[in-house]
């Protein structure tokens, strides 16, 4: 055992105690990447390590998401390997608790015990500050389940990240600073599996950023369900928008780019697009999500606004910003969707042009209203429609991508690349931008002429590995999702 002597761990009551391990394995959001990290800043403080797989670790957490059916069965597979890991250790005479948080966790707890039953601990999402003292409850054999809602405020109960913990997170990091969804899309569970919309005050997002800001990072995203839904209280005792919270964080000193995500087209306010418009340090690319551009879908799905609201919006945007790039989410085969439904999402796609996108085939959710809408879309008419749907946004993408050429670029610099002499560094739209540069560079943001592109990255003047490929155009799909 290696004892660390450090004057506060020395001082520490427990220094002594062996150090134990924790892994997290997170499926789904940015918020489900988000809270896996504030459960290992809840573990470190109990004597937890974290670990990056099973096979070491004394408590297995997954953490899991229940947006589509294939999300949520993923659970249940993953849950019936580490079984046999944790038999296989109990027969060396270790114990291995299983923990199961997230929306599954919220969702189903009563049926993951019956699937499961070698779960030892359900936790749903807004209870996870409480693990230590649940994980103490299942002592000898005792499954136990919190799925409630509580009334104290889980940001205030959860501790602050070690210094090495948030070294960890680089120079880009997640700032939750907006839970729960109250808009009930008919196909969505968020609304049931992550409660009510809840906004952190302003306060305490600003003491988050700044501890950050102090451990090195450079880059903020502001993360939520309705992320632009954001009304927290501010310091003045009034209610803040999104657009003013940036304005303030990006006074933080060290930050130097803001993102939030993910936004809803009804809570695009004046004050944001504003922010699009005056705020240096706000990136110029927007994820917002319209899921159809059929105005009857629409409605149908309770989106509550109309394509003719969403191109407007557009065009607001790209007049306060004009670099602006947009990502979308989208959903074919809807219950009724027509092909006629269909071909105006398609004109929406060719009108707006996205530079990145995720789309999805409809699965039909418990307890959501659309699950007994009927007039379901045959399996093949979905395969079909997301076919052609993500060979156009490809088409975008590439696209995107080969404009990129040319154009010089701020990069943000995160993480040493697979060629010594580079790093990979970050452009304002997301992209893996390979650029010249040394170690010690991390974290600075520097100008890069952009030279060429690769499947899923760009390449700055001087940093495509020899020999150089002329070609333009992405040699593979970049990534696009369908679960
Ligand atoms: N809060 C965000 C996104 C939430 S979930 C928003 O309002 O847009 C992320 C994406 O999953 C959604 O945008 C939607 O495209 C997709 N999704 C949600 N429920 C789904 C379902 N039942 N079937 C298929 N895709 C779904
Ligand atoms: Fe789900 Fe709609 Fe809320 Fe997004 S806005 S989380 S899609 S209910
Ligand atoms: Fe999935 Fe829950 Fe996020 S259902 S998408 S992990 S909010």
């Amino acid at each position: 055992m290696t004892i660390d002597t450090t004057l506060d761990t020395a001082l520490a009551p427990d220094a002594y105690r062996p150090r134990k391990k924790v892994y997290v394995k997170s499926y789904g959001c940015q918020m489900n990447v988000y809270d896996a990290q504030r459960m290992t800043d809840v573990m470190a403080r109990e004597g937890f390590d974290e670990t990056q797989g099973p096979a070491d670790a004394d408590l297995i957490i997954l953490n899991t998401c229940h947006i589509r059916e294939k999300a949520a069965e993923k659970v249940y597979s993953e849950l019936g390997r580490l079984r046999v890991l944790k038999e296989q250790a109990a027969d060396a005479g270790r114990d291995v608790k299983i923990a199961v948080a997230g929306c599954v966790a919220q969702a189903e707890s009563q049926e993951i015990l019956r699937r499961a039953p070698s779960v030892d601990l359900v936790v749903g999402s807004q209870s996870y500050h409480r693990l230590p003292s649940l994980l103490a409850e299942t002592q000898g054999g005792r499954s136990v389940v919190d799925t409630e809602f509580p009334v104290e405020d889980k940001f205030a109960a959860l501790p602050a990240p070690t210094r090495a913990a948030m070294r960890k997170r680089g120079v880009s990091a997640f700032v939750t600073v907006q839970e729960g969804c109250d808009k009930f899309c008919t196909f969505c569970v968020v609304p049931y599996t992550r409660g009510a919309e809840l906004s952190r005050p302003v306060a305490q997002i600003l003491g988050e950023v700044e501890r950050l800001a102090d451990a090195g990072v450079r880059e903020i995203t502001l993360i939520g369900q309705n992320v632009n839904a954001y009304h927290g209280e501010g310091p003045d005792g009034g209610s803040w928008t999104l657009g003013r919270l940036m304005q303030r964080i990006a006074e933080v000193r060290g930050i130097a780019r803001l993102r939030y995500m993910t936004s809803h087209p009804r809570d695009m306010h004046d004050e944001l697009i504003e922010a699009h418009r005056d705020l240096p340090q706000l990136m110029p690319y927007l994820h917002l999500p319209v899921q159809s551009g059929s105005d009857r879908i629409l409605a149908a799905m309770n989106r509550r606004h109309t394509q003719s609201h969403y191109l407007r919006l557009i065009d607001r945007l790209r007049n306060a910003q004009p670099k602006l790039a947009l990502s979308s989410d989208f959903i074919v085969g809807f219950p009724g969707e027509t092909d006629a439904d269909f071909r105006d999402t398609m004109q929406l796609i060719e009108t707006v042009t996205f530079a990145a996108a995720y789309s999805f085939k409809y699965s039909a959710r418990p307890g959501t209203p659309a699950a007994d809408m009927g007039d379901a879309v045959p399996e093949d008419v979905k395969e079909v429609r997301l076919a052609e749907l993500q060979a156009l946004l490809l088409d975008q993408q590439k696209a995107f991508y080969a404009s990129c050429v040319g154009q010089t670029f701020d990069v943000l610099l995160e993480k040493p690349g697979r060629i010594d002499g580079r790093l990979i560094g970050r452009s304002p739209y997301l992209q893996s931008v390979n650029v010249v540069a040394t170690p010690d560079q991390i974290g600075e943001i520097v100008t890069a002429e952009i030279v060429d592109v690769g499947p899923n990255s760009l390449f700055a003047k001087g940093s495509r590995a020899a020999p150089a490929s002329a070609s333009i155009v992405p040699e593979s799909a970049p990534t696009m999702v369908e679960t």
